[in-house]
């Protein structure tokens, strides 16, 4: 069984009522909750953290060693500069696949960088909540392949 910490970042709290034009009229929960009925399949053990805390997020990724064996994370807006959180990602090593609800890559300029791409073994961006189960499908078979378990 495999452990997976799920991230959500700032703002992300608020899906459902947050400009439904881009980021859909799902709520966290059930993004949470359809992702809870995939891990199952996928014989993964998920846990759920959303903050609008850059530091706790951290925290977080720093108490995750030893215990997830990968790491989904919407960093939100943290994605275009935080470099803590993606200095935090790259000292943990635990493999992280980030995922977007909006294509970043089709937005306002400022959205087209991601500092947390480089330390993730990958992107998914675009699909809405799909790109939650996608990031979540591909980080299981990441997992599973590099047979590394916490
Ligand atoms: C987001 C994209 C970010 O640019 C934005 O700041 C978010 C959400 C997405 O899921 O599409 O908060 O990460």
């Amino acid at each position: 069984m495999a452990n997976i910490l799920v991230v959500h970042g700032p703002n992300l709290n608020l899906l459902g009522q947050r400009e439904p034009e881009i980021y859909g009229t799902a709520t966290l929960e059930d993004i949470n909750r359809q992702m809870t009925e995939l891990g199952k399949q996928q014989a993964m053990n998920l846990e759920f953290f959303q903050s609008n805390h850059e530091g706790e997020i951290i925290d977080r990724i720093h108490s995750a060693v030893g215990q997830a064996d990968g790491i989904l994370i919407n960093p939100g807006a943290f994605t275009h500069y935080s470099i803590a959180i993606r200095d935090a990602l790259s000292a943990v090593k635990i493999p992280t696949v980030e995922v977007h609800l909006s294509n970043i890559h089709a937005r306002e300029d400022f959205r087209r960088q991601s500092v947390i791409a480089s330390v993730a073994v990958g992107q998914i961006s675009g699909f809405g909540t799909q790109s939650y189960a996608l990031g979540l499908l591909a980080l299981a078979e990441y997992v599973k392949r590099s047979g590394h378990f916490a």
